[in-house]
């Protein structure tokens, strides 16, 4: 079951300083860090921990194959959730939430490589949730009204987001973003993602060569296409939309 997960202290006590960014995490599938349970961990340092797949490593073929899945999951997710616990390891930081310490580091040149673990942990577990081997029919209705107001059609949508995935230079993430009342299509540079910037997510693709690298070489924008007409879950999209 999708989207039904949210670290109910992590959401609060962002919710007391960053309203806005509160409200963009509350939908996060199972990424998060997570807090000791119980009374004897509850001293506990705070580890962050690699969620489950959704899903089954060959169950994306053949738009996404399993040997990539695995490098991506395995090597990759699995480095930066790892990565991070050694970077925070005795750090003032240690008990934050992935949020927390994205919304804390951004910006700042000297928390770089804690910011840019914790959103890349973040942001992937996000990704493997915007994909389903069982794409719905039709988008839901109150997501398709909105995709309708801000880009005419869902058509219309498909080309802004690819034209985002596929001119993003270098590595990075587009996004589809709630800002207020509208709808956008964004891009973020390597491990940045819109939490910093106050807007909730609702869809992302991973941009980065090790998404597609084995499966498509330099074609990234069949990759991009691929996905847009095969996998995306709007149903985990229309639920970020939090109405
Ligand atoms: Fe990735």
């Amino acid at each position: 079951m999708l989207a039904t997960h949210i670290d109910k202290e992590a959401f609060m006590t962002a919710s007391n300083s960053r309203p806005e960014a509160a409200r963009a995490q509350a939908r996060h599938p199972e990424g998060e860090s997570t807090a000791a349970q119980g009374e004897e961990e509850a001293q506990a340092p705070r580890q962050h921990v690699l969620p489950p797949l959704p899903y089954s490593v060959n169950a994306l073929e053949p738009v996404i194959s399993a040997k990539t899945l695995t490098f991506h999951y395995e090597k990759h997710h699995k480095g930066y959730v790892d990565k991070l616990n050694t970077l925070l390891a005795g750090s003032s930081l240690a008990d934050l939430s992935l949020e927390e310490l994205i919304l804390h580091t951004a910006g700042k040149p000297q928390n770089a490589e804690i910011f840019n673990n914790a959103a890349q942990a973040w942001n992937h577990t996000f990704y493997w949730h915007c994909l389903t081997p069982q794409v719905a029919g039709d988008v839901p209705p109150a997501l398709g009204r909105k995709l309708r107001e801000s880009f005419g059609d869902v058509a219309g949508f498909k080309r802004e987001f690819a034209q985002a995935a596929v001119s993003q230079f270098g590595s990075g993430w587009a996004w589809l973003v709630a800002d207020g009342p509208a709808l956008r299509v964004i891009k973020t540079p390597n491990g940045d993602d819109p939490l910093p910037q106050h807007l909730r997510p609702l869809l992302t693709l991973d941009v980065w060569e090790h998404a597609y690298y084995l499966d498509y070489q330099n074609r990234r924008a069949d990759y991009v296409q691929a996905v847009l007409d095969r996998l995306i879950n709007w149903e985990f999209a229309a639920a970020n939309l939090g109405e």
